[in-house]
Order: structure tokens, then C-alpha cells, then sequence
């Protein structure tokens, strides 16, 4: 045998690696499903597989050094190299120049164009490399096969791609514009997952609550509308979506969050900052005062529910007092949980080329003490809980023996012992808290 991939062989085995958000998670999923549906094999590790797709994520730091450091860490210690597919974000918005710059890799393949992942790794494996960006998605999902099995908790992207154009953020430009997936299609992906095996589904979109469609009897609806169908489904026991703008955060979903029970009471809404002039420097189109009338009306409609966040410090500019707001208004609104990040210039981004970049050590320092707060919060929260029963849906095993991981309606891990299997509903007595996870007591 010679070194390297002989050009005609087709891969028998596949590894796909995902980075950064649930939706990349997602796509991961439906691209092994994808290959599965070839015939070809999942491998647990990279290793051994004779096809690895590196599944990117553009939306902070150095993403593409790290997809160049990635690629040049599947070489394996004989030197040959497994046929490399980049797809996700990064090989949207870079393919050409990996393409260029790394001969290894075989296919780029954009979030929008996957469906072809098949055809281009068979095309490569007869020696032609391959690079398709193409957008929008209309194509995609109906080439993807049918779902078969799933895990108790699985993701349905429901919306892709994002209109409003933050003048930080890169994904306008990766995934492109905002479409909904129709409602049909959405009801059938959700059975299909229920009938193998999931009992709770998380919504995805970049903006998944600008979900739109048409009902059975052809009503315009929202992403309260579809819950609503979704909750009718039997055996499904819970239903999330993820992630929200503030600006489309109708009276309708806000008013389902008390009506449905099947809703999980938690709520990712991104605010990145506390200042409306930083906010409006974002292109946020929302203000801290409006955002916080829609926390208002989300706790009054239900008010155990648990809110979560996206922060970031150092944007463009941000003086001192700006981030104090950005404080002030954590320790109004009290997160369950949130995400923190040092603002990155994207390439192409408006506020990449912004006067007033902010200093690596500025940026360090102010992150501390946001997490700080955020930590505090979460805690909080976390101890709060204690001494409540609730649910919880069983996940995995834990590290210890007999010991499980869930999830309880607040997306808290909860860890406890028992007689159960993963999958199931059980209720648990909440008697210990930590920042990130709670110990439970099994309910007989
Ligand atoms: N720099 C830092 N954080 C960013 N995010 C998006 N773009 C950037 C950027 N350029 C954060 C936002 C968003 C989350 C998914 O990532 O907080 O809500
Ligand atoms: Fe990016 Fe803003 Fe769109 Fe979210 S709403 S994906 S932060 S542009």
C-alpha cells in the first residue's frame, strides 16, 4: 500500500467532529446520518476513520487557525491522512483559501449545501477535491434521509440564518438569511425523533423565535403555534427552543410559557450588554428598557422560570461606566445561567473595523467580573432550588458507579443513584447545589 489515501477508495468508515453551537450539533447529526445512509460506519474516535468531517465554528477567536491546527493534527503517525471534509461555518466563509492553503483537505462544504456531502466525498475518493457554499437551505433538508433513532433529548432546527445583522456577529454572513422550516415538515421530523426515543425536543434557529409557517388548515402561526401542535404529541414530555431575539419575543410565546405545560420553564434570551448605546452601536434594535419589560412579562406569565443570557464585554468602545450597566443589569435580572465573551473581531463585520477596539488585559479584566456576578447568580439560583421536587429527564450515566445524569425543567444536570434507565421521567428531590449541577435524591 501506498501512503495516503488510495484515490479510489470509497470511505468505509466516518468521524464528523463538531464545534460551537447546537446547530452545528445538529447538522453534525444529520451528516452521519447522511453517510450512515451510504453505508459507511461511525467511528467513535478520529483515528481510525478513513473520512473525518471537521464541522467548523466561525463565531469567535481564531476559529480558522484552529481548523488549519485541526487538519494538520489528522496526520497520523505513518504520515498518511484520512479524507478531510471542512464544513460548518468557517468553510463558508473561508473555503476557498482552505482549499488553497491545505491540499489535504478534499471537500468544503458549507451549512447550506451538506445534503452533497455524499457525493463530494465519493467524488474525492476518485481524486477530485470539491467546494460547495452554496445558499439558502431550501435544498437541504429535503435531501437529508428520514431520522431513526434519537437520544431522550434531540435537537429539530426549525429556523436557519439571521436577518438582523449585528454588527459584531458573522452568522448573517455564514448561514444567510433567515428562513423557517414549514410546518409540515416540522411535525414529521418531530414524530419521527419521538418514535425513536426522544421524549423531550429543543427548538433550534439562530433566531428561533422569528419562526414562521402555516398551520394544517393554513393559519399563519408562529413558534407558539407549532409548540402547541408539538405538545399534542403523546409522548413527548418536554419541548425547549433556542436561541431568541428579544425583538421577536411575541405576546403569544411569552403567554404559552404559562399556558403549555410541556414548555420547559426556561428561557435563553441574549441581551450581550446593558447599555443602550453600545446596544444601539450592535445594531441590537432593542433597548435595556425593553428588554427588561419582556423579563417582566415572561416571570409574570410563568414565574419559576429560569432565564439565561449571552454577554459581551468589550465591544467597540465600551467605556468603563458602559460595562457597569452591563453589571447593573445582571444583578437586576439575576440569570440562572448565561454566556460571557471577550468581544472578536469577525472578518467583514462592521464592528471589526469600528474606531475604539478595546485591550486584550481591559477585556480579560471586565470578563472576570462579569462572571463573577454570572457565577454568583447561577449559584444562587442553583441553591434556591434545593428542597424542591421535580423532574427529571435521565440522560446518561454518571462518572461514579449507579450514578445518573438529567436534566431538570430548569436545564439544570441533576446527578443521583437508582434503579433507572436513560430516557426516563423520574421525580427527584433536589438536596445539594453547586454553580453548575445539582445533586439529587430519587423519589421512590
Ligand atoms: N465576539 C464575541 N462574541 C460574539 N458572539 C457573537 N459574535 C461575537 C463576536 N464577534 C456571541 C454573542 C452571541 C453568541 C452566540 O456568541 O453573545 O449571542
Ligand atoms: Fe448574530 Fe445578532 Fe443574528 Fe444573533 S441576532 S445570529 S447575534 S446577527
Amino acid at each position: 500500500m501506498g501512503r495516503g489515501l488510495c484515490p479510489q477508495r470509497i470511505p468505509r468508515t466516518f468521524h464528523v467532529k463538531s464545534f460551537g453551537c447546537q446547530m452545528n450539533v445538529y447538522d453534525g447529526e444529520r451528516m452521519a446520518e447522511l453517510l450512515t445512509a451510504q453505508g459507511m460506519t461511525a467511528t467513535a474516535e478520529r483515528d481510525g476513520a478513513d473520512l473525518v468531517v471537521l464541522n467548523t465554528c466561525h463565531i469567535r477567536e481564531k476559529a480558522t487557525e484552529k481548523v488549519y491546527s485541526d487538519i494538520g493534527r489528522l496526520r497520523r503517525d505513518d504520515g498518511s491522512v484520512p479524507l478531510i471534509a471542512v464544513a460548518g461555518c468557517v468553510a463558508q466563509a473561508e473555503g476557498e483559501e482552505i482549499m488553497a492553503r491545505a491540499p489535504s483537505v478534499k471537500v468544503v462544504v458549507g451549512p447550506q449545501a451538506y445534503h452533497r456531502l455524499p457525493e463530494m466525498v465519493a467524488d474525492a475518493a476518485a481524486g477530485k477535491r470539491g467546494t460547495e457554499t452554496v445558499m439558502p437551505a431550501e435544498a437541504k433538508f429535503a435531501a437529508l434521509p428520514k431520522r431513526r433513532r434519537s437520544g431522550p433529548s434531540a435537537f429539530l432546527t426549525v429556523q436557519e440564518g439571521c436577518d438582523k445583522f449585528c454588527t459584531y456577529c458573522v452568522v448573517p454572513y455564514t448561514r444567510g438569511a433567515e428562513i423557517s422550516r414549514p410546518f409540515s415538515d416540522l411535525v414529521e421530523e418531530a414524530k419521527l425523533l419521538v418514535a425513536g426515543g426522544a421524549r423531550e425536543i429543543t427548538l433550534l434557529g439562530q433566531n428561533v423565535n422569528a419562526w414562521s409557517g402555516q398551520d394544517d388548515k393554513g393559519r399563519a402561526i408562529g413558534l407558539d403555534g407549532l409548540i402547541r401542535t408539538l405538545a399534542a404529541e403523546p409522548d413527548l414530555a418536554r419541548i425547549r427552543y433556542t436561541t431568541s431575539h428579544p425583538n421577536d419575543m411575541s405576546e403569544g410565546l411569552i403567554a404559552a410559557h404559562g399556558e403549555i405545560a410541556k414548555l420547559m420553564p426556561f428561557l435563553h434570551l441574549p441581551v450581550q450588554a446593558g447599555n443602550d448605546r453600545v446596544l444601539k452601536a450592535m445594531n441590537r434594535s432593542h433597548t435595556v428598557e425593553s428588554y427588561l419589560k419582556i423579563i417582566d412579562r415572561v416571570r409574570a406569565a410563568r414565574p419559576d422560570i429560569a432565564l439565561s443570557g449571552d454577554f459581551i464585554v468589550g465591544f467597540p468602545g465600551e467605556t468603563e461606566a458602559e460595562f457597569q450597566d452591563t453589571l447593573d443589569l445582571v444583578g437586576q435580572v439575576r440569570h440562572a445561567q448565561a454566556f460571557s465573551f471577550k468581544y472578536s473581531p469577525r472578518p467583514g463585520t462592521p464592528a471589526a473595523t469600528m474606531p475604539g477596539q478595546i485591550a486584550p488585559e481591559v477585556m480579560d479584566e471586565r470578563l472576570k467580573r462579569l462572571q463573577e456576578a454570572l457565577v454568583r447568580d447561577a449559584t444562587a439560583f442553583n441553591r434556591a432550588s434545593v428542597g424542591q421536587r421535580c423532574d427529571v429527564l435521565v440522560e446518561r450515566r454518571g462518572r461514579h458507579p449507579g450514578q445518573w445524569l438529567g436534566k431538570s425543567p430548569w436545564l439544570q444536570s441533576v446527578h443521583f443513584t437508582g434503579d433507572v434507565a436513560i430516557g426516563d421521567l423520574v421525580q427527584v428531590d433536589l438536596v445539594e447545589a453547586g454553580p453548575n449541577s445539582l445533586a439529587g435524591r430519587l423519589v421512590d
